[in-house]
């Protein structure tokens, strides 16, 4: 890790832009989940308290290099200001004549909020004159943004080459946490995937097994191993053409130590709706109508044992149709196993992606885990074993 920290940098009466990630959710201009914006607030407040002006730089949305008026970041303002404590001042360009005279008339404990970076269809094309205007702005770069880390865009990319640059309190906890649960864990350590489809987490499951002493595979995907094996999976999603490449990823687990762990029983219904009646069938008895929608009791019961014997946990996706109820059984009694664990200090758990948190927010786990990332393509991507651009480029 060859990163700097706000401790490495001097901020006293510096402009510090900011790359922060508040691309939260708003519904009818209110904010619905300021988890984001709350977890930004340690960097901007130590930044404040060093004598630093912040001036923050962020993205809303995918405007596609148009100026539109929903995704202007002027009506975070409010949310900014009592997350802060602080006044927010905005500037409603990241670049140009009245940026640069806002930050450079910024006060000490002032906030500056600069407009949406992707107003201009060069940011997400990582263009330099583009980070070469923003750069004209401040002093120190910091980047906050974890959860943007994966896009090699200018004002994460590009612009960190262009001013002394550091990683900001958000970023250093995310990196840490996930160090911490891949890089040097404790083990054994257990990865739990789950999702619809094994399609969009092939490179996550390649690189799962040769990481990971147990994987528990779940939700759709685990139909498609199931599939693999040469089990009836009735009307279940099920990816049959992925059947190859399943029984390919179970070939390389057994060489590489890795335990894959399958539903051994199942909850199977007709209908894919909240409380259509549904029967708990051994994995390979699904009648040719049922559609398995999670994993069973005994199932659970393994996964619980499995969590009691590791160190480590890694989290993404739910084991079953976890939005609808019944089927969010086996997804709620492993995520509080994995919370009780946690609070006794067994268990090292980290968990990252938004259905996942969704998931782990509805059972009333999430707040027992070790650490909960504000990320959802980035989490999968550094889960999968790839260099974060936005990252990266803070090794000086
Ligand atoms: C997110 O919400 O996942 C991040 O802000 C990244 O947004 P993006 O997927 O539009 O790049
Ligand atoms: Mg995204």
């Amino acid at each position: 890790m060859g990163w700097k920290t706000l401790d490495d940098m001097d901020l006293n009466g510096k402009r510090v832009l900011v790359r922060v990630d508040i691309n939260v959710p708003v519904v009818d201009g209110v904010v619905t989940d300021a988890t984001r914006i709350q977890r930004i607030v340690p960097t901007v407040r130590d930044i404040l308290a060093a004598g630093g002006k912040p001036i923050l730089l962020a993205h809303f949305g995918r405007p596609g290099g148009e100026r539109r008026e929903n995704l202007s970041l002027k009506q975070l303002i409010p949310t900014l200001t009592t997350a802060f404590d602080a006044d927010v001042l905005f500037a409603a360009d990241c670049v140009g004549t009245e940026a640069e005279l806002a930050a450079e008339q910024l006060q000490p404990g002032q906030v500056l909020l600069l407009e949406n970076t992707r107003f201009h269809a060069a940011e997400t094309k990582n263009n330099t004159d583009l980070a070469v205007g923003m750069a004209r702005l401040g002093e120190v770069y910091c980047n906050d943004a974890f959860s943007a880390a994966h896009r090699a865009h200018s004002s994460t990319e590009a612009i960190a080459r262009l001013l002394p640059a550091c990683a900001g309190r958000l970023m250093q906890a995310e990196l840490e946490a996930l160090e911490g649960a891949l890089g040097a864990p404790k083990r054994p350590v257990t990865a739990v995937v789950g999702g619809a489809k094994v399609s969009t987490k092939l490179e996550l499951l390649g690189n799962l097994i040769t990481k990971v002493d147990y994987l528990v595979i779940g939700g759709g995907m685990a139909n498609t191993f199931l599939v693999a094996k040469g089990v009836n999976v009735g009307n279940s999603l099920a990816e049959t053409a992925m059947k190859g490449t399943a029984a390919e990823i179970m070939a390389k687990a057994d060489g590489a130590g890795c335990t894959i762990v399958l539903p051994t029983d199942i909850v199977v219904a007709e209908k894919f709706e909240a409380g259509a009646p549904h029967q708990i069938l051994p994995a390979d008895q699904c009648t040719d109508e049922g559609m398995i929608l999670d994993a069973g009791p005994d199932s659970v019961a393994a996964i619980s044992e499995i969590f009691d014997q590791s160190q480590t946990l890694i989290w993404n996706g739910p084991l079953g149709a976890f939005e609808i109820e019944p089927f969010d059984a086996a997804t709620n009694a492993s995520a509080l196993k994995a919370a009780a664990l946690t609070r006794s200090g067994k268990l090292v758990s980290v968990a990252g992606g938004g259905d996942t948190v969704a998931a782990l927010n509805a059972s009333g786990a999430a707040k027992d885990f070790s650490y909960i990332s504000t990320a959802g393509g980035a989490f999968l991507e550094w889960m999968e074993g790839k260099t974060l651009p936005g990252v990266a480029a803070l090794d000086q």
